[in-house]
């Protein structure tokens, strides 16, 4: 999908950068932190490492951790420094971390988050404050064109995701869908909308059914499922509400195929939804059983270290470390310290754990495969999707 480029010069901007030598000491002409090509790169990593959707954290800080090592073994790597902070799965404390990154530690780069209500206030400070900003995960199509041509992702977006959720749901004839979505969201709001749009453009029939964030009782959202008596239940969501609701929904949903977006993609759900007889389908950006080398190595190599299997996020905290380091060695070798973000958005051709990675569509967003997985006993590979190349 084609964006526009977003406009500089609002208002908050010009005046932050007004504010900002005040702020910053040490700091370039536009009063942020600059990276002079020679000390070590001060990367900020802002990851939900507690509380809701914590195996995101988790996953994506220890595929940094090897990404890390493959890099300093590689020549001609910068030098480069991660300082973590937890976002505890809130976006208050996302932007109050990007702020404070940005400010306190003179990062040059901030990496983050997962959700993207809480990336969108990390791309908000950024942009803000001049700083580039990469996000590993998160989706909603409007983040990079709403946080201007410093922010970018090495995901793909919720556009792609919520079509080929269509065509695989209206592929197998299932023409009705009840579509399940947190309103407290932008990933739930926008993943439900484009798979709604493409659903019925093929001629399938929708309805829509809303929960928010904080619930723990889905009672009444899994009634009113019921009672449509779809042929299929879209839930645009995080694992840590869907997992209980599926359970929840138990004797009430039983026989419908659930299908959702990466937002499930977590080593809990398969535990979470209990003894549940559905069918259930994501789709995502790796499966470490996937027929893939590059993603069966991953997950080797990673289930020696950590001892488990990695999920999606640990393969994109991976590729989002290679993919701005690959950016911050063209930088320095081009001799032009400081153009960290436009050689992040130059990006061609990095062979990532999910896919190979180019940035220089308009919203420095990639276009990728994607995988399905079905939830049987744990995550299993169900099938490829090609990216619409
Ligand atoms: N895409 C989700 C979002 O934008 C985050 C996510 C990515 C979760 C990958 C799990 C795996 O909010």
């Amino acid at each position: 999908m084609r964006t526009r480029p977003a406009r500089f010069g609002s208002p908050a901007l010009l005046a932050a950068l007004a504010a900002a030598p005040l702020l910053c000491a040490g700091c370039g002409d536009a009063g942020r932190p600059v990276w002079d090509g020679k000390g070590p790169l001060k990367v900020g990593v802002i990851l939900p490492m507690t509380q809701q959707t914590a195996t995101y954290g988790e996953e994506s800080w220890n595929g940094m951790q090897l990404a890390a090592e493959d890099l300093r073994a590689r020549e001609g790597t910068p030098a480069f420094e991660l300082v973590l902070r937890d976002d505890r799965s809130n976006k208050q404390e996302a932007g109050n971390h990007a702020k404070a990154l940005i400010e306190t530690e003179q990062v040059h780069v901030l990496v983050g988050s997962v959700a993207s209500s809480n990336t969108k206030q990390i791309f908000m400070e950024a942009r803000e404050a001049g700083v580039p900003a990469i996000t590993p995960a998160s989706t909603n199509d409007r983040l990079t064109v709403e946080g201007g041509p410093l922010t970018s992702r090495v995901c793909f977006k919720d556009s792609f995701q919520g079509r080929l959720q269509a065509e695989f749901a209206l592929a197998r004839g299932w023409k009705r869908a009840a579509v399940v979505v947190d309103k407290a969201q932008d990933y739930s709001l926008g993943l439900a909308e484009f798979f709604k749009q493409a659903y019925e453009a093929g001629g399938g029939q929708t309805s829509l059914h809303y929960y928010v964030t904080e619930d723990t009782d889905f009672s009444s959202v899994i009634e009113n499922v019921a009672t449509q008596a779809p042929d299929l239940i879209f839930v645009a969501g995080y694992y840590e509400q869907i997992g209980p609701m599926i359970r929840q929904a138990k004797g009430r949903w039983d026989g419908k195929p659930i299908l959702g977006g990466d937002g499930l993609d977590s080593p809990e759900l398969p535990k979470l939804v209990g003894d549940t007889q559905a069918e259930i389908y994501l789709s995502t950006h790796f499966a470490a059983d996937a027929p893939f080398e590059r993603m069966r190595d991953f997950a080797a190599r990673y289930k020696s270290r950590f001892g488990k299997s990695p999920g999606a996020m640990a393969a994109l905290g991976y590729d989002v470390l290679l993919v701005l380091m690959d950016a911050a060695r063209r930088a320095r070798d081009a001799g032009t310290p400081d153009q960290l973000a436009q050689a992040i958005a130059q990006t061609q051709g990095v062979e990532g754990v999910s896919d190979k990675i180019d940035l220089t569509t308009p919203d420095r967003t990639p276009i990728k495969d994607a995988v399905i997985v079905k939830v049987d006993g744990g995550l299993k590979f169900h099938q490829a999707v090609p990216a619409p190349r």
